[in-house]
């Protein structure tokens, strides 16, 4: 492990939690050099909903590579972005009766929503944009000024004007509608709140701590932003593509973003790309205004062509609904056996979040479910919220044997503690 310290930057983030070298992966396991398996909640932050190196995924991958057919192709027309466009207009947008383009961007989560932003200011020409407390859209300049986090924001000695955080959907507890505090706000030109081109939020927020906004909220948001011309941008980056029942995360609540932004899962098997789904009236882009080398990221589409046979029928979406209820279960029954230890259980399908009223208790409850080999991360402002995030795949057995880790663990923080 020397030759990390010595020479990968001090940056490295997830290797310091889970400190051994990863050389294998199946499903829902990663296989350390010794042999070791490790259950994996953590799922590349939300990239490997299918799991690794899935079987079908794979295949199509190895067949395309074999084939020696187009890796890198820019933007030129290929193949297998054909067959792409061409299967996610069938199964994911037409049976939605949904009509978006779709504007490939760089393979970042953060380069799309950079897109996104970008349009949506120059479709409005205006300059302001509203995000939300605990919101996180990436880390270049234009994503970092909409993500809230003051650990990632103060690091970038720069300008992030033109961005106006408002409170998310519970900010300040059930009873406060923070969509009627930001209706004042548009409705006063005395706020000091700039009328925005965009509005941009996460239906889940979560590296913000698994904060789930209502289904109320989400229709409330969308309906003020039609009453204000304010265009929509619903980034699902990390909670689309399933993960919470659904292919997109805001069907339950039946709205219609102006523009979505998907990465991460996308790619099948944790292949980048990144893309904008636009409404067709917004895409006033001139050719090449956006543009970027890796926007043709050819094995990314094979994979991600292959991956969308999960959602030609309702099996996988029953699935994740199935689970996710199971986990919620489970969550709550931890949650209640230790009340001084954990103040909140929250999530939707497939991804959950166990709120800790001490990030150092949550940090060694990650700690002692590593020592048993659940590979588990924390999120949150405080990092005091333990995030489930299993692949989408995973077996009911492995599901709940990482719940019962977590629960094991979670006594033996509680015992060590009170000693
Ligand atoms: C909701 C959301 N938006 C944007 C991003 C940024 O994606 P990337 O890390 O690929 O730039 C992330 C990454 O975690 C995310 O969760």
């Amino acid at each position: 492990m020397d030759i990390f310290q010595r020479r990968e930057s001090e940056v490295r983030s997830y290797c310091r939690s889970f400190p051994v070298l990863f050389s294998g992966a199946k499903g829902s396991f990663l296989f350390d050099e010794q042999g070791n398996r490790y259950l994996d909640f953590l799922s590349g932050a939300g990239s490997l909903n299918y799991g690794h190196n899935n079987p079908a995924i794979k295949q199509a991958v190895i067949e395309y590579l074999q084939g020696d057919n187009i890796l890198h192709s820019l933007d030129l027309s290929t193949v297998a972005k054909k067959r792409f466009l061409e299967r996610f207009s069938s199964v994911v947008l037409e049976p939605r009766g949904m009509d978006y383009k779709v504007q490939f961007t760089g393979p970042t989560g953060a380069n799309a929503v950079e897109a996104a932003l970008k349009l949506a200011r120059l479709v409005k020409r205006r300059s302001n944009v509203i995000a939300f407390t605990n919101g996180y859209h990436g880390l270049s300049s234009g994503a970092l000024a909409v993500t809230g986090n003051s650990f990632y924001r103060s690091e970038a000695f720069i300008h992030r004007n033109n961005v106006s955080f408002l409170p998310f959907d519970g900010y300040f507890g059930g009873d406060v509608d923070t969509v009627a505090y930001l209706r004042r706000f548009l409705g006063d030109s005395g706020s000091g709140v700039d009328l925005p081109a965009a509005v941009i939020l996460e239906t889940i927020q979560a590296e913000g701590g698994v904060n789930v906004a209502s289904l109320l909220w989400l229709r409330d948001m969308a309906a003020l932003c039609k009453e204000f011309d304010i265009l929509l941008i619903v980034d699902d980056i990390q909670v689309g593509n399933g993960r919470t029942g659904s292919f997109f995360s805001f069907e339950e609540a039946g709205i219609a973003p102006d523009m979505i932004v998907l990465s991460k899962s996308i790619g099948g098997i944790g292949l980048p790309i990144a893309l904008v789904l636009l409404k067709p009236e917004h895409d006033v882009w001139k050719p090449g205004e956006h543009t970027g080398t890796f926007r043709g990221n050819n094995l990314a589409f094979v994979a991600a062509t292959e991956a969308l046979s999960y959602w030609e029928n309702a099996a996988l979406a029953q699935e994740v609904r199935r689970k996710g209820l199971l986990l919620r279960d489970r969550l709550e029954d931890i949650r209640a056996g230790n009340p001084a230890l954990i103040t909140g259980v929250r999530g939707k399908g497939l991804i959950y979040g166990l709120e800790f009223a001490a990030e150092a208790v949550c940090k060694a409850v990650s700690g002692e479910a590593f020592a048993r080999q659940l590979v588990i991360e924390r999120c949150g402002p405080k990092d005091n919220v333990l995030k489930f995030l299993p692949p989408l795949t995973i077996a009911e057995e492995d599901l709940l044997h990482g719940v019962a880790v977590v629960a094991e663990s979670v006594a033996s923080v509680g015992v060590k503690s009170a000693s």
